[in-house]
């Protein structure tokens, strides 16, 4: 296992005041600068259009959109993507396939009032509203890659808090093996939900001993304020060391099972989105290499790192296989 990559999440004492008061109303009023752009039909590598977001980006904050002036670094001092890159270029299929319209098109969808079940193989199942969850785990900034598999990654400066924190909570009995997480399924507000192709809603799992490792996070906001409706708002996971499709958006949904669940990538095309997803430079996707990636807002390829640079606080989770089931597929 490939231990030079440290990566030492950085955790924020302080919470932006603005991220507690703010009303979503003002938020998204500060926030809703959109433009159009090119089209992406497929879950599915582009370099024309990677090209061209590159040149319109910008690494670091920008003051447009939320006022953030503090330019934030990844352990590996990489500077943050700007909000407005992380908040214009998404996959978020629910809406449409086009990467820069997901804004524009999210623009009305309406993250509150939210609530989260958290049932299944669990002594106490709950279900939460999003203002419950904000109040009961603190909310911590961590500063993560995300390296999509379509070989473009960001750095993106979450806030949230540990889905271990969540999961004690319910206390999973000993059957519990994977946890399984479940989209919003509403085809009025998502129109893309009105596709028959794809299997709605979106759902997504993760190995139980993955769940609860302290890297995983449920994402609550970015750059101190609440999750935009772009980024999967009003709650998504983020796991930084899998393949961005990996990290559902706007989860109503937690379910602990015995078996490992389907998931909507993998039930579509199970030899091009396995369930572990794992980034691994050394396994191509069966139609192009994952050896390097586009940083959004750099020209200039760079190699892509074993379990996106957290090798070490991930790699014992695998290390009882040599598969490559356990990196990609
Ligand atoms: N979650 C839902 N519900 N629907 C989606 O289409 N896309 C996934 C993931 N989560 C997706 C989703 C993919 S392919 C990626 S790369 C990331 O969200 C993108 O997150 P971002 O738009 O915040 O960068």
């Amino acid at each position: 296992m490939n231990n030079k990559y440290k990566s030492v999440p950085v955790k924020s004492s302080e919470i932006t005041p603005r991220h507690i008061y703010l009303s979503r109303r003002d938020f998204l009023k500060a926030a809703g600068i959109v433009t159009g752009g090119a089209l992406l039909a497929a879950c599915a590598a582009n370099t024309e259009e990677l090209t061209s977001v590159a040149s319109q980006a910008t690494a670091g904050p920008e003051t447009d959109a939320i006022g953030v002036s503090e330019t934030k670094y990844d352990e590996l001092g990489d500077p943050a993507n700007s909000y407005k890159d992380i908040t214009n270029y998404n996959n978020f299929y629910e809406f449409t396939t086009d990467k820069q319209g997901v804004a524009t098109l999210s623009t009305n969808f309406k993250a509150d009032p939210w609530s989260v079940e958290v049932s299944g193989l669990v002594n106490t199942p709950k279900t939460y509203a999003i203002e419950d969850l904000l109040k009961a785990f603190p909310q911590e900034e961590r500063i993560y890659r995300l390296r999509c598999v379509e070989a473009w990654s960001m750095v993106i400066p979450w806030m949230g808090f540990s889905l271990t924190s969540l999961l004690k909570e319910v206390e999973p009995t000993s059957e519990a093996r994977f946890v399984r997480f479940e989209t919003l399924f509403d085809p009025d507000q998502f129109p893309g939900q009105k596709s028959g192709f794809y299997p709605w809603p979106y759902q997504e799992g993760l190995r139980l001993d993955e769940a609860m490792n302290d890297l995983t996070l449920m994402a609550t906001g970015l750059y101190g304020e609440l999750l935009p409706n772009q980024s999967g708002a009003p709650l998504r996971l983020v796991v930084p060391w899998k393949y961005g499709f990996k990290s559902i958006k706007s989860i109503v949904k937690i379910e602990l099972v015995s078996e490992q669940p389907a998931t909507l990538w993998s039930s579509i095309a199970p030899n091009e989105y396995g369930f572990y997803a794992n980034v691994n430079p050394e396994v191509p996707h069966p139609r192009w290499s994952q050896a390097t990636e586009r940083r959004i807002g750099e020209i200039k390829r760079r190699p892509t790192l074993l379990f996106n640079g957290y090798a070490e606080e991930v790699a014992h989770l695998y290390e009882d296989s040599d598969s490559p089931t356990y990196y990609f597929r």
